[in-house]
């Protein structure tokens, strides 16, 4: 049954238990306070948590330079932290979700400096290298502007590294059996501690060919499968969610014909052009990404995003839709990021207009796909420039107007939370919105709540309604015999709008408001008409809400 697969309509909330709890490397709190706030997420309606890297690290890219894969930092707290942990979450109905990153370690883990030490060792062969330097050294870089090269010289190893990433993230050989058994054991070893699966970093560069004479790399999508077959014999439920930022015809490639591959991708090809219509009232090119991945197994879902730890990558759009949306959410040469990115976060960059930051997180939630959200935006949190390149969108998750956002007891937190201006933790904090209804936190918690209760966006398929208005956004999913619609208004003037429901039986007729009182009647010539008002949305069950009873038990 497509029902029981869990991450189709689940809610994915992600958080580094760094910002999240003290971590201060006094080895209070952490882990241990993190499981005390599973009673937050579990309040909020969060159903999955994607934890980003918790393990042993020098620290120099927030984790994802890993040097040693089966600990938990010491600055966090223990395996015992973590499977208690994992435990709370499970006893709550949370799942856990954890970073996989195994495109490369740090060049900190004992891996890589046996791999320079001794030209004989066996972990020689587990990295990438070359005697002399490779002509294309210069080009591939994933964070251009900062990272010079992706291949650098060892003095000890007398030979090129190669690092897709940064000079301290040396990549591994993924070609290699020993390495593909190893990332196998990683698995196995984090799902006996009980995580529901991964979050696999960079996965077009783990398949992908490397070596000094890899002109244009190869993605070996079978590496993929072999992957999700040990994951599932190990444990049925276990997914994996690929961060690929990639094409979509190659969607199917990493989802496989038969959904062999991955469980879930991000869906970046949405979110650019997501940001683009929130930019311009433009919904086409949105409606054409939704289009173009639209296309997946029936077990394989999309994550959808608003904002994550990263930049806002524009790179998949034209330059002129990337100028727009520099222009309308970060036109300071600070706000950008690696000539492709805005490093805000969500709240600032829609200039804290709740009504902007409403109609995100409806489409976040009524997008094809499985939302997943970033801490601290349920709050409206926002970012600190003066922090470099990512760290701006990373501050400390602002619990209340205590010191330090009561974040930690410390003197000197490890990470500076936001305490001036508008965002700053004395007016945005948990603490305070939880005492106000219209808060965007309760807000969030009731939007949470419904979107729990129209499964058909996760389990059904999706049309696009046109209303030959571009800055209006109708989208209708079936599921089981049932329907739902949402209508959303990009543009900041009400629109009047007229449409007809479309869809299988006779029900099109009425759309039941789920947010709201007012309820739309079709008129004689099965058209709904009304105003929209300026970033306005709805939510409607189409029929009655007799729905349960017409529901049936395929598809
Ligand atoms: C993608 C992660 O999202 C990013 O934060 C990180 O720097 C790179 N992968 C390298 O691991
Ligand atoms: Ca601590």
């Amino acid at each position: 049954m497509i029902s029981d697969l869990w991450y189709k309509n689940a809610i994915i909330y992600c958080l580094s238990v760094g910002t999240y709890m003290d971590a201060n490397g006094d080895g209070i709190g952490d882990f241990r306070g993190l499981d005390r706030r599973l009673d937050y997420l579990h309040g909020l309606g969060v159903t999955a948590i994607w934890l980003m890297p918790f393990q042993t690290s020098p620290h120099r890219d927030d984790g994802y330079d890993v040097s040693d894969y089966y600990s938990v930092d010491p600055r966090y707290g223990t395996l015992g932290d973590f499977v208690d942990f994992t435990h709370g979450a499970k006893q709550r109905g949370i799942r856990v979700l954890i970073d996989l990153v195994v495109n490369h370690t740090s060049d900190q883990h004992p891996w890589f400096k046996e791999a320079r030490r001794d030209p004989d060792s066996k972990y020689r062969d587990w990295f990438v290298w070359s005697k002399k330097k490779p002509k294309n050294a210069k080009s591939g870089m994933v964070f251009p502007g900062v990272q010079k090269s992706t291949w650098t010289y060892d003095d000890h190893a007398k030979a090129y590294y190669f690092h897709r990433f940064y000079d301290f993230q040396p990549d591994l050989n993924t070609s290699h059996p020993e390495v593909q058994a190893e990332i196998l054991k990683i698995m196995g070893f984090w799902i006996q501690l009980g995580v529901s699966g991964f979050r696999m970093d960079a996965v077009p560069f783990v398949i992908a060919t490397k070596g000094p004479k890899v002109g244009k790399p190869e993605e070996q999508y079978d590496m993929l499968r072999a992957f999700r077959e040990f994951l599932q014999w190990r444990q049925g439920d276990c997914i994996i969610l690929a961060e690929a930022n990639v094409l979509p015809d190659t969607d199917m490639e990493y989802f496989g014909d038969d959904g062999e591959r991955m469980h879930m991708m991000f869906n970046f090809q949405v979110n650019q052009h997501l940001f683009y219509a929130l930019a311009s009232a433009d919904t086409r090119p949105l409606t054409k990404a939704m289009i173009a991945t639209k296309k997946r197994p029936a077990t394989a879902q999309w994550g959808l995003f608003l904002r994550n730890h990263d930049e806002l990558d524009l790179g998949r759009l034209t330059e002129e839709q990337r100028q727009t949306v520099f222009d309308a959410f970060g036109p300071d040469k600070g706000m950008q990021l690696y000539d492709r990115g805005i490093r805000r976060r969500l709240a600032p960059m829609l200039g804290g207009d709740r009504r902007r930051i409403e109609l995100a997180y409806s489409l976040l939630f009524t997008l094809p796909g499985t939302p997943v959200m970033r801490y601290g935006d349920e709050l409206g949190m926002g970012d600190d420039l003066s922090l470099k390149e990512r760290d701006c969108a990373r501050t400390p998750m602002q619990w209340s107007d205590e010191p330090h956002a009561g974040f930690t007891k410390h003197e000197k937190p490890t990470c500076p939370v936001i305490s001036e201006g508008p965002y700053g933790f004395q007016h945005v904090n948990a603490a305070i919105q939880r005492r106000y209804p219209d808060s965007l936190l309760n807000w969030t918690e009731r939007i949470i709540r419904m979107r729990k209760e129209v499964p058909e966006v996760g389990w059904g398929d999706f049309e696009v309604i046109s209303t030959r208005n571009p800055a209006i956004l109708v989208t209708r999913y079936d599921w089981r015999n049932n329907s739902v619609l949402f209508v959303h208004n990009f543009d900041a003037e009400p629109q009047e709008i007229a449409f007809a429901a479309g869809g299988e039986g006779a029900h099109g007729d009425v759309l039941v408001n789920l947010l709201g009182t007012e309820h739309s009647h079709a008129g004689a010539d099965g058209k709904h008409r009304f105003v929209i008002e300026g970033y306005g949305y709805r939510w409607y069950r189409v029929g009655g809400l007799d729905y349960l009873l017409r529901r049936n038990d395929t598809g």
